[in-house]
């Protein structure tokens, strides 16, 4: 069922990537580098790593063509424990938690009007955030058709906020606003972990670029549309990103950005920390899975890819060790528990538990298993 072309491609990609981020990570980044160059470069930096994975990622698709994301890759390339430790932090902690910081932004932005001069109650956050996530599970229940007209209506809608932005920061730096772009490396950080963090903020803003290979069997063409797509939609972020960067600083100094009423990074950063430990854990081993495929002709981007997910992996872990990376560990670990019984020796008892809760969920959901092929 080849459905999706080059351009519902760029849109799926563009789409996903541009939400919460680019208007609750700059702050964050600013923060962990200290002045407008570094956070500049770290923004232009983390769309360079997105690009190069995104890269690995297009041979990846092209070559293991199934829908699904890392789980096919892993599966292929280093069996069904991995796959399902993969699956199992995805589904209970990451997609929710990462649904929870969107749901949570939007609600923020959405209430602050309300509550001026002062940060709205966190009862009404919630229940805004938590009625967002309900709509729309709503409408895409109701319709696929209804939910990508909404999807695109909200794309169209974010490229025009983001225009909106970097137009007025272009205007307003060829006003002649460019104090604060003046000196961009004084009172820069050079701590490691710092930078570290800034860049898991900077990638939160990025993450989407690996959508459309969970779709790759949808896609029309996907040797030529799956790499354009990723060739065109992601460098189009990047600038967009850049753009939106320079213009918060054509009217703000970066004390005034650190100072301002954004949404609470702090509530969200232990979320970014797990989605990040566990995703460049995940990447970092399908980066270095392409070279048991040799399938790649510039070796050089996989490579680099490693280095830099096991520097974001470490780096803030070495710098700061806390208690929660332990726990993100034993949770990805604490998988187990269930693969044994259920996967590995399937016991009679798993199987009459599994049998009629697939079924189910099948018959619920309309779907079933699909062909067997070789
Ligand atoms: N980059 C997006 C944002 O800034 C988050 C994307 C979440 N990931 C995903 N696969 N939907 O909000």
């Amino acid at each position: 069922m080849s459905q999706v072309g080059l351009l519902s491609g760029i849109c799926l990609i563009v789409g996903t990537m541009i939400g919460s981020g680019i208007f609750i990570s700059p702050k964050a980044v600013l923060e962990g580098t200290g002045a407008v160059g570094p956070c500049l470069c770290v923004w232009a930096a983390c769309g360079v790593l997105a690009t190069m994975g995104a890269l690995c990622y297009a041979e990846l698709g092209t070559m293991i063509m199934k829908s699904g994301g890392e789980y096919p890759y892993l599966m292929e390339g280093f069996g069904p424990l991995l796959a399902y430790l993969y699956s199992w932090s995805t589904i209970v902690v990451l997609k929710p938690s990462s649904f929870a910081i969107i749901a949570l932004s939007c609600a923020e932005y959405a209430s602050t009007p309300f509550y001026p001069g002062c940060t709205p109650p966190q009862v009404v956050t919630k229940c805004l955030a938590a009625a967002c996530i309900l709509i729309i599970t709503v409408i895409n229940c109701l319709s696929v058709k209804l939910a990508y007209r909404v999807q695109n209506f909200f794309t169209v809608a974010k490229l025009l906020i983001i225009v909106i932005i970097v137009v007025s920061g272009i205007v307003l730096l060829a006003q002649g606003n460019t104090q604060n772009l003046k000196d961009p490396f004084a009172g820069a950080t050079t701590s490691f972990g710092a930078i570290g963090l800034a860049f898991y903020n900077g990638l939160w803003a990025y993450d989407g670029w690996n959508q459309l290979n969970f779709i790759t069997e949808e896609l029309k063409n996907p040797y030529r549309n799956l790499p354009l797509a990723i060739i065109i939609g992601i460098p189009l972020v990047i600038v967009c990103y850049i753009f939106v960067n320079i213009a918060y600083f054509s009217v703000m100094t970066p004390t005034e950005l650190l100072q301002s009423p954004a949404v609470a990074v702090v509530s969200v950063h232990y979320s970014h920390t797990f989605a990040f430990i566990c995703n460049h854990l995940a990447d970092a081993i399908i980066q270095s899975n392409l070279h048991i495929f040799k399938i790649t002709n510039i070796k050089i981007i996989p490579v680099l890819v490693v280095i830099v997910s096991c520097y974001l992996v470490l780096a803030p872990i070495i710098e700061k060790p806390e208690w929660e990376y332990l726990y993100c560990t034993m949770f990805i670990v604490g998988g187990l528990l269930l693969y044994v019984p259920f996967i590995y020796y399937k016991f009679n008892w798993t199987r009459c538990i599994m049998r009629p809760l697939t079924m189910h969920l099948q018959l619920l959901l309309e779907v079933i298993p699909p062909e067997k092929t070789e």
